[in-house]
């Protein structure tokens, strides 16, 4: 097939990038070690990163949007951070011991996330997850666990359902778990009535950190629900914990869920992932003098990396720098600016769209005019308005576009993770990126 001139330009620029990627294409799957590095014709390859900005193989400067799947609201290569992994580097990386920096880590949580009277660390957010459905079902006695449709938990057998790329799932796993549209409580609680329900688990700013945005009242009607019916409440905060507010979605939205899950920015950019809650349910990791109990009812966690120093020293300096420096504010306020400023832009090209989100995680919607409601995230469009929104040919040569112009943004240019480090310069920088690639993009007749 022949090459669009955005194509060929990325070709013609990142020699270096497409040597690597011979090489890889015969060692990964797709050339890359997660499903969504992937890009055609050929992933970047990137060498280091600082603050807001990283440099490919070829040596160019990039604006960074991916921040680390969403964990480096600190900016990269943060020097406190730096410092304490060093530090804890020397000391030993791992010693099957416990240790004094995860009670640091363990306090942070705890002083941070409204609903943590009991935190447990794992290596990341799909473990994290895991553990969490685990609790809910040996909490209640029951199998089943609402999801919602298109809703990330992670790559679990269980959380996977209502996803794809479900091969060797076990279909008897599947069905232990009920996938329902967001926004009908009616609908949750007749689902509730009529099936053993363990647990309601949501991203509580919408499937993939608020690509399908929900509003702040479903989760006030999911815990008032919940409550009612004695079921566990689930935020999995993995993406908005500590971001979205000091304390995550839960304390910007004033809703205390029974369990939450964290990860990304807890562990400081170290791999690190925590299930935190009532103690009645964390404490089901508990043994008892009870042989029956510890046999038959007890969770079971164990878990060679679980809060080893690394990780917990460079979660506990982030969180200390979240809890004491005001990376939030900075954060939602570089973001600010950044919708402000590409909303006009889309204006000033008349390009049909719009740029969303709750604080820091901006969505680039675009094709189709709508309204948003005053918090800035909210809105409802049809099928037909979303099939235009997620053109895949358009939004993949967007970011081949913007990669060009030294952007790197999350799906295909319609995801933009901002961090503490993104500088006016940056945001002057990533609305004149978009204002090339998008004229590019409509000159090859894309919008
Ligand atoms: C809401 C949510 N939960 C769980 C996970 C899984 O976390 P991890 O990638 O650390 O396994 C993710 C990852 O993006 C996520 O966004």
């Amino acid at each position: 097939m022949s090459k669009t001139k955005i194509e060929q330009r990325y070709i013609d620029e990142h020699p270096e990038s497409l040597s690597r990627y011979n090489i890889s294409k015969h060692l990964f799957p797709n050339g890359v070690t997660h499903d969504a590095r992937r890009l055609s014709p050929f992933p970047l390859y990137v060498t280091q990163a600082k603050g807001s900005h990283k440099w490919d193989v070829e040596g160019n400067k990039i604006i960074d949007y991916k921040t680390g799947h969403g964990s480096m609201i600190l900016g990269h290569s943060h020097p406190d951070i730096v410092k304490s992994v060093h530090d804890a580097m020397n000391l030993g990386t791992q010693m099957g011991s416990s240790t004094d920096m995860e009670i640091k880590w363990g306090q942070l949580v705890r002083e941070l996330v409204p609903c943590a009277e009991k935190v447990r660390f794992q290596s990341s957010g799909t473990e994290a997850v895991m553990m969490a459905m685990r609790l809910a079902r040996a909490f209640t006695g029951r199998t089943k666990i609402i999801k919602f449709d298109d809703h990330f938990h992670g790559w679990s057998d269980y959380a996977m359902a209502g996803g794809s790329g479900l091969g060797g799932i076990p279909q008897e796993t599947l069905d232990t778990m009920i996938v329902l549209p967001p926004n009908n409580i009616d609908l949750v609680e007749k689902t509730i009535k009529e099936n053993d329900i363990a647990a309601v688990m949501i991203e509580p700013t919408g499937s993939h950190m608020g690509l399908h945005p929900i509003p702040p009242s479903f989760l006030h009607q999911l815990r008032d629900l919940t409550d009612k019916t004695g079921v566990v409440f689930h935020m999995d905060e993995v993406v908005t914990g500590f971001r979205i507010s000091k304390g995550g979605a839960s304390k910007k939205f004033d809703v205390i869920p029974d369990i939450t899950t964290l990860a990304k920015i807890l562990g400081g950019g170290m791999p690190g992932g925590a299930v935190a809650g009532k103690s009645e349910l964390i404490n089901l990791i508990e043994f008892q003098n009870d042989a029956d109990f510890n046999q038959n009812e007890r969770v079971s966690h164990p878990g060679t990396f679980n809060a080893n120093p690394v990780s917990a020293a460079a979660g506990a300096k982030a969180l200390e720098l979240v809890r004491d420096t005001n990376v939030n504010d900075k954060a939602d306020q570089a973001a600010g600016k950044l919708k402000k400023e590409m909303n006009e832009l889309l204006g000033k090209m008349e390009i049909p769209g719009k740029v969303t989100g709750h604080g820091s995680l901006l969505f680039v919607r675009l094709g189709v005019d709508f309204e948003v409601e005053d918090d800035g995230a909210s809105f409802e469009l049809t099928d037909s308005q979303w099939n235009i929104i997620n053109h895949s040919e358009r939004n993949s040569q967007l970011h081949l576009a913007l990669l060009n112009e030294g952007v790197d943004p999350m799906s295909n240019g319609t995801r933009l993770i901002v961090g503490q480090e993104h500088s006016d310069q940056d945001i002057k920088d990533t609305v004149l990126a978009y204002e090339k690639s998008l004229t590019e993009i409509r000159d090859a007749g894309l919008i």
